[in-house]
């Protein structure tokens, strides 16, 4: 079974050829990727615009270069699999007509993935983990805490009640005028700074749900700046490290909380999952690692190349979607907003 997916929600044009591989796992037969960052890089974030008319310009090509690159032709490729939201709604509306188009001349079934389910599932694409399992997914736009129970079966645990984290990372880096996307650069300027020498606050440490808050810590780090400016290069580098200190501290706290309440809602985890573009910061990766470790739990989270979007976890989720008949038809809509997650109910 090879599945094509498509991925256009937001800044990367991607398309992959995917087949079940082995010990519950996806073999990537493709996977090509054309990041818009230097297209949006001089407005500091993503012109829904350009994005747009960037994904129309290369979407057919790229189709091609997985197809071909997996060794296959169109006619051999038994799903076509694409992001059909959440995200910005002109890309989406791109990548969901032509897999419409490519499903309806090749007559192959059309699989319309939720892209943040497509993160939540890549850790059984690489890893092969059985569910239940504990998810922290943290990108640009979402910040959620998941008790994956099976494919369709999400239950939130816990959210952001502002801000995502990869969205703070950006504007943190913004206000020092760091480059876009900001939690690369973040974490780059972070290595040589003091995490210790600003205060920073951890908000919602100790809250009994496990939700996020943080535009209250991306203020103080900006009054921090303001009182210091003009800033030297320590300066940012000491901002940066005090920032991701604090975002480290407030992931293990409410992720504490998570694995308590996962519990009452889906028993023993088989893991602990990170996913999403935050999932590729290392100091949040050794935190979690040490954290899963001291519950008895392994620690999953992709490798780099698949922690940001890409068309190899559409692909993957249309290969669990199309082994439970899960398919969808020429209706299938454009979604700007399509939660995944049902809120837990607990008390
Ligand atoms: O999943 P993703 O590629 O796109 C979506 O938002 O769906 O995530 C991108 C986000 C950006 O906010 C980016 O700054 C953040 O992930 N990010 C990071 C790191 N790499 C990417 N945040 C912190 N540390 C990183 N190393
Ligand atoms: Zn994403």
């Amino acid at each position: 079974m090879n599945v094509l997916g498509i991925e256009t929600t937001c800044d990367e044009t991607a398309a992959a050829v995917v087949a079940p591989g082995e010990n519950g796992r996806g073999r990537i037969l493709s996977n090509e990727v054309l990041s818009q960052i230097a297209e949006h890089a001089a407005y500091g974030g993503v012109v829904p615009e350009i994005a747009a008319r960037a994904h129309v310009e290369v979407l057919d090509r790229l189709i091609d270069r997985a197809v071909s690159g997996a060794g296959l032709t169109l006619a051999q490729v038994d799903g076509i699999a694409v992001a059909a939201g959440p995200g910005l709604i002109g890309g989406v509306l791109i990548g969901l007509v032509t897999a419409k188009t490519l499903a309806l001349v090749t007559r192959k079934p059309l699989i319309a993935v939720n892209h943040l389910e497509a993160h939540a599932l890549t850790a059984r694409l690489t890893d092969g983990i059985g569910f239940p399992y504990l998810l922290l997914l943290a990108s640009g736009g979402h910040t959620q805490l998941v008790a994956v129970k099976g494919v369709g079966e999400y239950v939130r645990l816990g959210t952001t009640i502002d801000d995502a984290i990869g969205e703070a990372f950006d504007k943190v880096a913004k206000l020092l005028g760091l480059g876009y996307p900001g939690g690369p650069e973040v974490e780059r300027m972070a290595e040589t700074g003091d995490p210790e020498r600003f205060a920073l606050p951890r908000p919602m440490l100790g809250r009994r749900e496990a939700n996020f808050s943080l535009s209250g810590l991306k203020t103080a780090l900006r009054i921090e700046a303001e009182k210091l400016a003009p800033l030297s290069s320590v300066d940012v580098a000491d901002l940066c490290a005090s920032f991701q200190a604090a975002v480290v501290d407030v992931v293990v706290d409410r992720l504490r909380v998570a694995m308590r309440d996962f519990a009452t809602v889906a028993g023993h985890p088989t893991a602990l999952v990170a996913a999403g573009g935050v999932a590729a910061n290392g100091a949040i990766r050794r935190a979690l690692t040490t954290q899963a470790g001291e519950a008895g739990l392994a620690f999953v989270a992709p490798p780099l190349a698949l922690c940001g979007d890409n068309g190899a976890m559409i692909a993957w989720a249309g290969i669990e979607r199309l082994r439970l008949g899960l398919v969808d038809d020429l209706t299938a809509p454009a979604r700007a907003r399509w939660p995944f997650a049902e809120p837990a109910a607990i008390a």
